[in-house]
């Protein structure tokens, strides 16, 4: 029994930071994000009799820290008592560097653990179990621009744009591949604990996620990029008047947000977001791609670019 999925991964134009129930991982707020196109991760599942325990390979290595997480999800999807699981996954860009690798390795991992033992859940399903393992999961189990809402027990995950509908570029710039030092969920606890901004961020999530759904549906590029930006900052906002503070920002991170400013005072359609990590996602308009490919490429610090477009959802590629 064995299957395969592929998953991109998603970035966050309103952002997930806190969560309403630590066990259930459920989100205090909801979110919108892009789902990629050109990154992606790659879960093969398969039942090996002749094992006695789960495994976990991540690009070619055994990954010991990530395995019970890995259980845990396979657990929610296959059913307990199970047997044990390879998994092998490949995934095209910097593992734990805030560029969002736990949503695509979740999101590829449920599909091809619920397909391995033949079941088949809506997708609506899916991304509920793949947000019991990584909140932003969830929005990669859809294409294009998604919306994740809180309902009363659970969330709810939807397609508001497909990606051809608004076929948007996202330059990333990499100043540091290597892992972050905290995981996002510690980072979070730690804020909704310490951080007096904490409970105004969340409050103010729903008048954010309306104007993005308004911008969006309108495709006002303008309005898009300033409530993105305005909403990165705020989280990050929270982050720092933490204590002890999250801080992922590296000098880098800010050199690379002054060259996005300095190209959007010379009119070019980009916009800045930033995860919970020192890279720098550029979303500008498919014309301005070369040149905010190569004012990125150009800022000091930047070690390597990757560019995208926007993508489908999660699915199945062998069984
Ligand atoms: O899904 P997690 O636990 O990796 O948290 C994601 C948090 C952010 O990337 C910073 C924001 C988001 O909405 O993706």
């Amino acid at each position: 029994m064995q299957a395969t999925a592929r998953a991109q991964p998603n970035i966050a134009l309103i952002k997930y930071w806190g969560k309403r129930d630590s066990a259930r991982n459920l989100p205090a707020a909801g979110s919108i994000s892009i789902t990629l196109s050109d990154l992606h991760t790659e879960m093969c599942v398969e039942v090996d009799e002749s094992m006695r325990d789960d495994v976990l390979i991540v690009n070619e290595c055994e990954d010991r820290d990530m395995l019970p997480r890995v259980k845990r999800c396979l657990d929610t999807i296959v059913g307990k008592p199970r047997p044990a699981v390879r998994v092998v996954s490949r995934c095209n860009f910097p593992i734990a560097a805030g560029m969002a690798s736990s949503a695509s390795a979740f999101a590829a991992l449920v599909v091809a653990a619920d397909s391995m033992l033949g079941q088949s859940r809506d997708t609506a399903e899916l991304a509920g179990l793949a947000g019991r393992a990584s909140g932003s999961a969830a929005r990669s189990l859809y294409g294009g621009f998604v919306e994740l809402e809180n309902c009363d027990d659970d969330i709810y995950v939807s397609q508001l744009l497909r990606s051809d509908e608004w076929p948007l570029r996202v330059v990333v710039a990499i100043t540091t591949p290597g892992p972050k030092p905290l995981g996002s969920s510690d980072a979070m606890e730690i804020s909704r604990r310490t951080s007096p901004f904490y409970n105004r961020w969340i409050e103010r999530q729903s008048a954010d996620l309306d104007e993005a759904r308004t911008a969006i549906a309108n495709r006002d590029f303008a309005k898009l990029g300033s409530v993105a930006e305005h909403n990165c900052l705020k989280m990050h906002s929270v982050m720092w008047g933490s204590r002890p503070p999250v801080i992922y920002w590296h000098s880098a991170t800010l050199a690379c947000m002054q060259t996005v400013r300095d190209l959007q005072s010379e009119g070019v359609g980009v916009f800045f977001t930033i995860d919970a990590g020192p890279q720098v996602k550029a979303i500008c308009l498919p014309e301005e791609e070369a040149r905010v490919r190569a004012a990125l490429a150009d800022t000091t610090g930047v070690s390597d670019i990757m560019v995208s477009g926007l993508g489908a959802r999660a699915r199945l590629v062998l069984r």
